[in-house]
């Protein structure tokens, strides 16, 4: 275990978040495929706690029900009243059973960019110091807003902070300020929090007047200065949410860029944090990547495509493409314009074109689906042409049926395979037809009309017309003139 394993993180996520203006509890909003309470427990989870509590209140059924989905192992403590973050802390200390013995290293569930590395060092300098708290504070261009960090004038040690409400003229100078974020010794924090008053301008109880308490009664109080202030803003309203967005997704890029990954407009290219790439793939601007997306070594990617859990296989190119839950082979052809839904598995140098839908559908190694169909509940072979505009009618207003097509064949161009249907290796489909009976290997199957041509039908039926004159013309040029 390491030395500076904390015994607890407590996350602070009973606000309402008012400023949001949203049905949406503030914590639950996303960012970069994370809600912002998530992006929180996972920079929390890198100081691998002994135990994790959320502190919840406004909404709280909802923020539950999350935790559960995003991190079963999160305890949550209920903070009916939001009677300020000290009284926030006192409630998760509860459910802790009151005073804990070692670190409790406390968090806002609002400051989605706090990375564990900060928080490692946070922890890094308390136990090193043998403070009894160790604020995480940072200079910010306009502290409007923030708790004020109090330094004595003769050793520039920590002395108190003071809200932004209830600070003077000279301590609203001052640029350094409360990220929210803290490390106390658990017991001498259970002790102090009994000790906090609620005269202050918002009758709340602090949890930054525990720093003036534990210092009165002689104990070390010390802080730690974080390197890059955009990483402890809080998240109030919509305009930090997208600036928070944007400095993010900058971050993602730039660790993609350097690993080797070309992305030709950063400003127009947004990951989630989930996403992985190898090197030599290549992302062209307009494209949106979510989930658990993955682009192999030299894949590459957009312009303009929305891949969410998707897999792209070395050296595949995605075109102007929208996927939910596909896998797209190595050197295989997607789009331009195509649209793959979850089920897709595309294989090895396949090609699946423009204006192109499909949906649980197996299209195997070369296969090629050029244009403008529809592929539902599909297995198709290896080396097999599927034809321009053909549909795989896999619905009868009731079920879903399959359709099977093998491998080497080549259907004709707008064929209906009426599910469930199959076509056997090597099998070729006439243009037009209409497959409702399986086909032996090695046949042509032809299921449509004959046509007849009725001689003369135009010049009875329109007389006059332009296209009776036209044809009339066409039948006195007598052939083979040049
Ligand atoms: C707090 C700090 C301030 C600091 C700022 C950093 C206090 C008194 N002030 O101010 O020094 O500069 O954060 O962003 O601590 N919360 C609860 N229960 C409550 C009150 C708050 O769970 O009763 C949670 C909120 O959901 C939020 C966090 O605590 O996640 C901070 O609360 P907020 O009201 O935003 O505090 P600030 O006024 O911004
Ligand atoms: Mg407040």
């Amino acid at each position: 275990m390491s030395a500076n394993r904390p015994a607890a993180v407590v996350v602070l996520a009973a606000g309402e978040g008012t400023r949001m203006k949203s049905a949406t509890p503030k914590v639950l909003h996303e960012l970069c495929g994370r809600s912002l309470v998530g992006h929180v427990l996972a920079a929390a989870r890198e100081l691998e706690p002994e135990n994790l509590v959320v502190v919840v209140g406004h909404a709280r059924e909802k923020v539950v029900a999350h935790l559960g989905e995003i991190d079963p192992g999160v305890r949550t403590a209920v903070q009916a009243e939001q009677n300020g973050t000290g009284h926030a802390v006192r409630m998760g200390l509860e459910e802790l059973g009151g005073g804990v013995d070692g670190t409790v290293v406390v968090v806002c569930g609002d400051t989605p960019l706090l990375t564990g590395e900060t928080l490692k060092s946070l922890a890094a300098t308390h136990t090193t110091d043998g403070n009894a708290v160790t604020v995480l504070t940072a200079e910010v261009p306009d502290a409007t807003g923030y708790g004020r960090i109090v330094r004595d004038g003769v050793s520039g040690a920590v002395t108190a902070i003071v809200e932004h409400k209830d600070a003077d003229g000279s301590q609203r100078a001052i640029r350094e300020i409360n990220s929210g974020v803290f490390a106390f010794d658990g017991q001498l924090l259970a002790d102090a929090l009994g000790k906090v008053r609620t005269d202050n301008s918002q009758g709340e109880e602090y949890l930054t007047d525990v720093l003036g308490i534990l210092r009165e009664a002689g104990h070390r109080v010390g802080a730690s200065i974080a390197g890059d202030h955009r990483e402890i803003a809080g998240i109030n309203n919509r305009v930090q949410l997208a600036e928070a967005r944007r400095i993010l997704n900058d971050r993602l890029l730039t660790q993609a860029m350097l690993a080797g990954v070309s992305i030709i407009d950063p400003a127009s290219t947004w990951v989630d944090v989930t996403v992985t790439f190898e090197r030599d793939a290549i992302v062209h601007p307009g494209t949106q990547l979510q989930g658990a997306t993955h682009l192999a070594e030299g894949a590459e990617v957009g312009p303009n495509s929305r891949l969410n859990d998707t897999r792209v296989g070395a050296g595949a190119r995605v075109d102007n493409t929208v996927a939910n839950n596909a896998e797209v082979g190595p050197q295989a052809n997607v789009g331009p314009f195509a649209y793959l839904r979850p089920g897709t598995r595309i294989g090895l140098k396949a090609k699946v074109g423009t204006y192109v839908e499909t949906k649980n559908a197996t299209i195997g190694e070369g296969t090629k689906i050029p244009h403008l169909s529809y592929v539902g509940d599909a297995t198709i072979g290896e080396y097999s042409n599927i034809g321009a505009a053909s549909v795989f009618v896999n619905y009868d207003g009731k079920d879903k049926h399959h359709t099977t097509i093998g491998s080497h064949c080549r259907t004709g161009s707008d064929n209906m395979f009426v599910a469930p249907v199959t076509i056997g290796d090597g099998a070729y489909t006439a243009a037009g037809s209409v497959i409702t009976k399986d086909v032996p290997p090695g046949s042509l199957a032809v299921a449509r009309g004959q046509q007849r041509n009725i001689e003369g039908w135009v010049a009875r039926k329109r007389p006059g017309s332009a296209a009776a004159k036209a044809a009339e013309v066409a039948s006195r040029e007598p052939e083979g003139e040049a």
